[in-house]
């Protein structure tokens, strides 16, 4: 995104329009009252005859203000709702979107909102809204590329301002990458696709390397679970490693993260219904998630040594597909009875997990769109979170709540683990009860990650938009981003 940091004044500053915000109770911001001075009252007059927007969220234009620089005045209504500040970017960017504007300046809501991060919400926001989908249509693709538009914001702290809109440029690479990856087909984002991002991430940024294992490495490797879920596919699967290491990281021992990478879904043997399947293209969000993480960290040449570590797999009920009743040895040394296929993001996970000891991380954080339990639970709102270590757990809770990308915590109590318990291996990979799928899922991952401080969060009800706002959505990429911000401060 192109910002550009100002200390001018509203009504005088040079863009093709100036965006301003009232108070949904008809207070003017700052800067909206300001520009009423200079034009002697005709915002007044304008919202006494009632063309004034009301309604938070919604925008207004005024074109040839007299007395103002820019050529059309934005009105923006606003409450003390984060969200609806969002759904004003949405409106501004639409807005610069119709009228093909090039420069657009905005003032903050102060005096509106009691919450600190306005900045950072309406420039995400922006970056949001930025974001298309079009390369697979013919016709309609998105005529001007907003992040052609430059945004000028006018501040009086420059230098918090610079700070923060890095950040926010971080979560739009982040985001935007985490998207793209999400919305492709399943015929073109398999886990050789992935494998190639990896390499062309490394390729565009000296901080990252990557080395993308095949078949015959994984095989050596001994990751039975992992090649168990892969056989149903013609597809072969991938391990991805990539490194995110610059020269003045502030951690000895790097963080680990881990993301689900299952490119598309079918349930395996254990055949999932046809109803809605194609969303199943979203069950590698974690590893867009993980991707978009380290693009964001590239993006705010963030100084935190992380490595990423993606099994890539697709889960097809081919002729050699696992049955329900196979038993995997996963490169622990641990057997799994595989009573369900469709619970296969675990299986992929638990021997990324035993690979990760190799690091002596000093933390390690697994995301997966894991069980549809979470969904039922918790909905798009909140991921699930849990883990081993509460400080690592409350870190990610809290920088969670930071950037407004939620998670909540749920338990993992060893009563979870001993529902995971086998009659003829050491695991089942479910549970013969349907009751906490979310936990029974954690706990088994639990049983995988005890030599290093974990996390995990459950992303499948916040991977991908459902109802209105369809496609990828990025998430957990903005929380990432604040616990390393944090990290690294
Ligand atoms: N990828 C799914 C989980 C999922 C379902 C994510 C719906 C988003 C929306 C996962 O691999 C799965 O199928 N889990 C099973 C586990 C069960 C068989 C123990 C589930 O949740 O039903
Ligand atoms: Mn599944
Ligand atoms: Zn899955």
């Amino acid at each position: 995104m192109k910002w550009v940091v100002k200390n001018s004044k509203p009504e005088k500053a040079d863009a093709q329009a100036l965006v301003v915000f009232v108070g949904t109770d008809g207070r003017f911001a700052v800067p909206l009252a300001a520009v009423d001075a200079v034009t002697k009252g005709v915002f007044r007059n304008w919202q006494e005859k009632k063309h004034f927007p009301t309604e938070a969220g919604e925008a207004v234009v005024f074109h040839d203000v007299e007395g103002v620089e820019a050529g059309s005045v934005v009105v923006c209504a606003l409450d003390d709702d984060a969200r609806k500040l969002d759904a004003a970017a949405q409106a501004v960017a639409k807005l610069a979107q119709r009228h093909e504007w090039k420069k657009v300046a905005l003032s903050l809501p102060e005096g509106i909102v009691t919450y600190d991060d306005a900045l950072s919400v309406f420039a995400k926001g922006l970056g949001r809204a930025a974001y298309s989908f079009d390369t697979f249509k013919s016709e309609g693709k998105a005529k001007a590329a907003l992040g052609k538009v430059s945004w000028q914001w006018l501040v009086g702290d420059k230098k918090a301002a610079e700070e923060t809109l890095c950040w926010v440029d971080a979560w739009v690479a982040g985001t935007h990458l985490a998207r793209e990856l999400g919305d492709l087909p399943p015929n073109v984002c398999n886990p050789a696709y992935l494998g190639d991002r990896a390499k062309k991430l490394a390729d565009e940024h000296d901080a990252v390397s990557a080395k993308v294992l095949k078949r015959k490495d994984i095989e050596a490797l001994g990751m039975g679970a992992l090649l168990g879920v892969a056989q149903g596919s013609n597809a072969e699967p991938r391990f991805i490693i990539m490194e995110y290491k610059p020269k003045n990281a502030v951690n000895t021992r790097p963080v680990v993260l881990v993301g689900k990478g299952v490119t598309f879904d079918t349930g395996g043997i254990s055949l999932k219904p046809a109803d809605g399947m194609e969303l199943m293209k979203y069950d590698m969000g974690g590893a867009a998630a993980v991707f978009g993480t380290l693009a964001g960290l590239c993006e705010a040449k963030a100084p935190v040594h992380v490595v990423a570590l993606i099994p890539a797999v697709e889960n097809m009920p081919g002729g050699k597909a696992t049955r329900p009743g196979d038993i995997v040895t996963s490169m622990s040394g641990k057997t799994i009875e595989v009573i369900n296929t469709d619970a296969e993001g675990r299986l992929i996970l638990c021997d990324a997990l035993t690979y990760a000891e190799r690091y002596e991380p000093q933390a390690v954080i697994d995301m997966a769109t894991l069980t549809g339990a979470c969904v039922v639970a918790l909905g798009s709102v909140r991921a699930g979170l849990m883990g081993n270590d509460e400080a690592l757990v409350e870190a990610l809770f809290s920088a969670g709540e930071a950037a407004r990308d939620l998670a909540w915590k749920m338990p993992l109590d060893t009563a979870y683990r001993e529902m995971m318990k086998s009659s003829f291996a050491d695991f089942v990979n479910a549970s013969a009860v349907r009751e906490a799928g979310t936990l029974t899922a954690g706990a088994f991952l639990g049983a995988f990650a005890e030599k290093y401080p974990w996390a995990h969060l459950d992303i499948a009800g916040v991977a991908w938009g459902r109802g209105i706002q369809k496609g990828g959505t990025g998430r957990p990429v903005g929380l990432l981003l604040e616990y390393f911000r944090r990290l690294a401060a």
